[in-house]
């Protein structure tokens, strides 16, 4: 098949809202459902995941609040992206979530590494099955 400039600007804006490119800095928001308190996402649906520094910025259906899914060495964690100084929502740079409001800066896994805040970001309880699914229980805390 031959790409007309038009097939490839259409494929990328495509690729840019599915939010699979993960060199990309913005990141859309993926919906995903959550029975019962518990998101599953298969690896092979989200491959953002399984490069180096891949995240996922999910939006289980029924809340207000995105969870931020990373890959970290040795798993995947999965964070609340407010800040616990005041409530702002962190932004993923890299190797660190930033907060834009007063500084606070945390690592991929939500630890403190600068203030004003004291506190890490809130984790939920993950789970990779064998059959390569990443299971994040709402309810749980590790
Ligand atoms: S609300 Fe995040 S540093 Fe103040």
């Amino acid at each position: 098949m031959r790409w007309t400039r038009r097939d490839f600007v259409h494929a990328a804006a495509g690729a840019l809202a599915s939010g699979s490119l993960p060199g990309c800095a913005s990141v859309a928001l993926t919906p995903v459902s959550a029975p019962g308190g518990v998101i599953r996402l298969p690896l092979r649906a989200h491959p953002r995941l399984t490069q180096s520094g891949g995240y996922l910025k999910v939006q289980p259906e029924g809340t207000s609040t995105p969870i931020y899914v990373l890959a970290v060495e040795g798993g995947f964690v999965a964070v609340s992206p407010i800040c616990m100084h005041l409530g702002c929502t962190v932004d993923i740079q890299g190797a660190r979530l930033v907060c834009p409001c007063h500084g606070s800066t945390y690592d991929r896994a939500g630890n403190v590494l600068r203030g004003p805040t004291l506190k890490p970001l809130r984790r939920y309880a993950t789970t990779l099955t064998a059959e390569g699914e990443l299971v994040i229980r709402l309810d749980a805390l590790p």
